[in-house]
C-alpha cells in the first residue's frame, strides 16, 4: 500500500502476515470452568476475539452456543458475556448505574428481571458504594467488578474472561475468584478464563488449556498439568517449564 505523508511525499507501508493462532482445536462442555494459559503473545486474546465475533478467522470453524460468532454476533451477544480486563466495556463518562441501564436496553432485558439481577450483582460484587460514580472515577478493582456485572446482567450461558484479575490486590482478587466460582456453580455458567495469575487457575479451574505460538501445547486437568513436568513441584515451576520447553 502506498500512502502520502503530511508533506505530500510518498512512502511505502510494509505489511507482514502474522499467524496469531493456527491448528488450534478445542471444545468446552456446558458448565465447565476452563483456564486458558499461555505466554505473552501466545494467541489467547486473539482466540477470545474470535469466540465473540470481533475477529473472523481466515480459515477454520468456530461455534459458540451453536452459533458462528462472526456471522451471528448480535444473536450470540445474548448468550455470551465478555470481560477484557485491560479495557472497560462500560461508558467512561456515565455513572455505573447508567451504563447498566444502557445494557438493559441493548439486551432488551425487562425491568423486573433487570432489577432482580442488578440487586443480586450489587450485593455479590459489593457495588453499592459506587453505583452512582462515573466509571472514569472508579479504581481499577471497582471498575473490574462493574465490568463483571455488566457482562452478566443479561444472564449469559457462556462467560469469557481475558485477564479479569489483572492489577487487583489480594483481597479484590479473592472476592472476584469467589464470585466466579459461585456463578459457575450456581448458574451453571460455562467459564473460559485467561489469566497470568496462576493462583486464579489453581483455585478455579478443573481443566487447563495452554497455548503457545498459536497452538495448544497442553489440554487436561489441573492434576494432569502438575504431573506433566516431573520434578517441578509448584504450578509456577510447571508452567515455566512448559513455556520455556515449548520455545526451545
Ligand atoms: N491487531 C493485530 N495486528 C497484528 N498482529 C497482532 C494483532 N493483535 C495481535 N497480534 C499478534 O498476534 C499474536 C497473538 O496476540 P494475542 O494478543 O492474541 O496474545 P495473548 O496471548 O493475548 O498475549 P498477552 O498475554 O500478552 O495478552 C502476537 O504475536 C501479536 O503480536
Ligand atoms: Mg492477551
Amino acid at each position: 500500500m502506498i500512502e502520502l505523508d503530511r508533506a505530500g511525499r510518498t512512502f511505502r507501508v510494509k505489511r507482514t502476515l502474522v499467524h496469531a493462532v493456527r491448528d488450534l482445536s478445542f471444545t468446552v462442555a456446558p458448565g465447565e470452568f476452563v483456564g486458558y494459559l499461555g505466554p505473552n503473545g501466545a494467541g489467547k486474546s486473539t482466540t477470545i476475539k474470535m469466540l465473540c465475533g470481533i475477529l473472523t478467522p481466515s480459515s477454520g470453524r468456530v461455534r459458540v452456543a451453536g452459533l458462528d460468532p462472526s456471522r451471528k454476533r448480535t444473536t450470540l451477544a445474548r448468550r455470551i458475556g465478555v470481560v477484557f480486563g485491560q479495557r472497560t466495556t462500560l461508558w467512561w463518562d456515565l455513572p455505573l448505574k447508567d451504563s447498566f441501564e444502557l445494557i438493559r436496553l441493548l439486551y432488551k432485558v425487562d425491568r423486573g428481571t433487570f432489577a432482580r439481577r442488578l440487586a443480586e450483582l450489587t450485593e455479590t460484587l459489593d457495588l453499592g458504594d459506587f453505583l452512582r460514580t462515573p466509571v472514569r472515577q472508579l479504581s481499577l478493582g471497582q471498575r473490574m467488578r462493574g465490568d463483571l456485572a455488566a457482562a452478566l446482567l443479561h444472564a449469559p450461558d457462556v462467560l469469557v474472561l481475558d485477564e479479569p484479575t489483572i492489577g487487583l490486590d489480594v483481597v479484590s482478587k479473592a472476592s472476584i475468584r469467589a464470585f466466579l466460582a459461585r456463578v459457575n456453580a450456581e448458574q451453571g455458567t460455562t467459564v473460559l478464563l485467561t489469566t497470568h495469575d496462576l493462583g486464579d487457575i489453581e483455585r478455579l479451574c478443573r481443566r487447563v488449556m495452554l497455548i503457545d505460538h498459536g497452538s495448544l501445547a497442553f489440554d487436561g486437568t489441573l492434576d494432569d498439568l502438575m504431573a506433566s513436568a516431573p520434578g517441578h513441584a509448584t504450578i509456577e515451576e510447571v508452567v515455566t517449564h512448559l513455556y520455556t520447553s515449548s520455545r526451545q
